[in-house]
């Protein structure tokens, strides 16, 4: 038995999809942010990591989500790479998620990573909803700044209506073939039974509103479970990446998804050659709503808790790896511990 009582951790959504169909321009909208316009050759080459807290949600959510009706604290979203060559970051997003978004040009359909997609999810068992995203495009469309979808449908010509039905209906097909029965979000009510398609547009934020709203919905209603942890225990994540920073050196950025990490605590991080034993020498954390991958400042902070993502500064990082395991040693036995860590790699 814990003497603790366990705290509702942020569930990770992870976001997925083929190249192009707008993983990191979605998540730009959320943030009220410009990651996706400052990407070389305009293609995400990491994985990321941003926390989005509750209240953001709700306003932009709207009228959808009342904040006293949850009692999870925000979601925290994975951006991941949508090129063919970046498939071991797609699967890396993927085991760390407890529910995930795909994302898939309205247009296009299901294109080979939106499928790669689909087999990672299908692996690793992660629920998930789709983004149906570039509704805007629709010929002849009236956008709705912001709008929910239900109010932009009904400012829609009956033509931009239902050319955009067509193009659901054959995702919805897609998926079907896929082996998911899926439909409409607003017309499922088993959310464990079928996929939720939830029409967006990350240019207008036309359906933003919407995809939030079903989120934290389906977290609530189906994870509470899984995001009961016990929040003081021995903090465990995963290396999103290795990197130079200024006045720390060699640092890792880490998804914490169980427990918590302190400042000056041991860990344990897989390595090249062999597991790494080091301290933590400081904690750099991103505001709420920056993109770890390219956010410049940081806030030092004494410990971080599940799930958020974190810059670990430590000495003898040098060979640490990039999806590699992250443990916290705290009041265990160190070898037990680089055992855990040597079976992940
Ligand atoms: P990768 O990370 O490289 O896989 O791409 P991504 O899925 O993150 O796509 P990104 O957000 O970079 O968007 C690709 C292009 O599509 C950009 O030029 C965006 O401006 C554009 N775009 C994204 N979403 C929308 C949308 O809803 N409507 C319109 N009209 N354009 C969009
Ligand atoms: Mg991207």
């Amino acid at each position: 038995t814990r003497d603790r009582p366990d705290t509702l951790r942020t569930p990770i959504v992870a976001v997925l999809g083929h190249v192009d169909h707008g993983k990191t321009s979605l998540l730009d909208k959320v943030r009220g942010s410009a990651v996706s316009e400052g990407e070389a050759g305009a293609i995400t080459q990491h994985i990321g990591a941003t926390a989005v807290p509750l209240d953001t949600i709700s306003s932009i959510a709207g009228s959808l989500v009342d904040p006293d009706d949850f009692d999870l604290p925000g979601l925290l979203f994975i951006d991941t790479p949508g090129h063919h060559s970046f498939s071991t970051l797609r699967s890396r997003g993927g085991a760390l998620a407890d529910i995930a978004v795909l994302v898939v040009d309205v247009n296009d359909g299901f294109q080979p990573q939106t499928e790669e997609a689909i087999d990672i999810l299908k692996r690793t068992g992660t629920p998930f909803i789709v983004a149906a995203n570039k509704i805007d495009t629709t010929p002849g469309w009236n956008p709705q700044e912001g709008e929910p979808i239900q109010v932009t449908y009904e400012a829609q010509s009956d033509r931009a209506r239902s050319r955009l039905d067509e193009n659901l209906y054959e995702i919805i097909g897609q998926l079907s073939d896929a082996g998911f029965s899926a439909d409409l979000y607003w017309r499922v009510q088993d959310f464990q039974a079928n996929v939720g398609v939830v029409p967006v547009s990350a240019m207008t934020g036309e359906g933003v509103p919407d995809l939030l709203t079903v989120l934290m919905g389906l977290s609530q209603r189906y994870m509470k479970d899984q995001m009961a942890i016990d929040v003081e225990g021995p903090g465990a994540g995963t290396v999103l990446e290795v990197k130079e920073e200024k006045g720390f050196g060699t640092t890792l950025d880490v998804v914490v998804y169980d427990g918590t990490i302190r400042e000056g605590d041991e860990i344990v991080v897989g390595g090249m050659h062999e597991p790494i034993v080091t301290e933590v020498r400081a904690l750099l954390q991103p505001k709420p709503l920056a993109e770890i991958r390219t956010e410049k400042r940081f806030d030092r902070v004494d410990a971080v808790a599940a799930a958020a993502g974190v810059k670990i500064a430590a000495p003898d990082l040098e060979d640490a790896m990039a999806g590699a395991p992250v443990r916290v040693i705290r009041g265990r036995n160190r070898d037990a511990v680089v055992a855990d860590v040597e079976s992940e790699l």
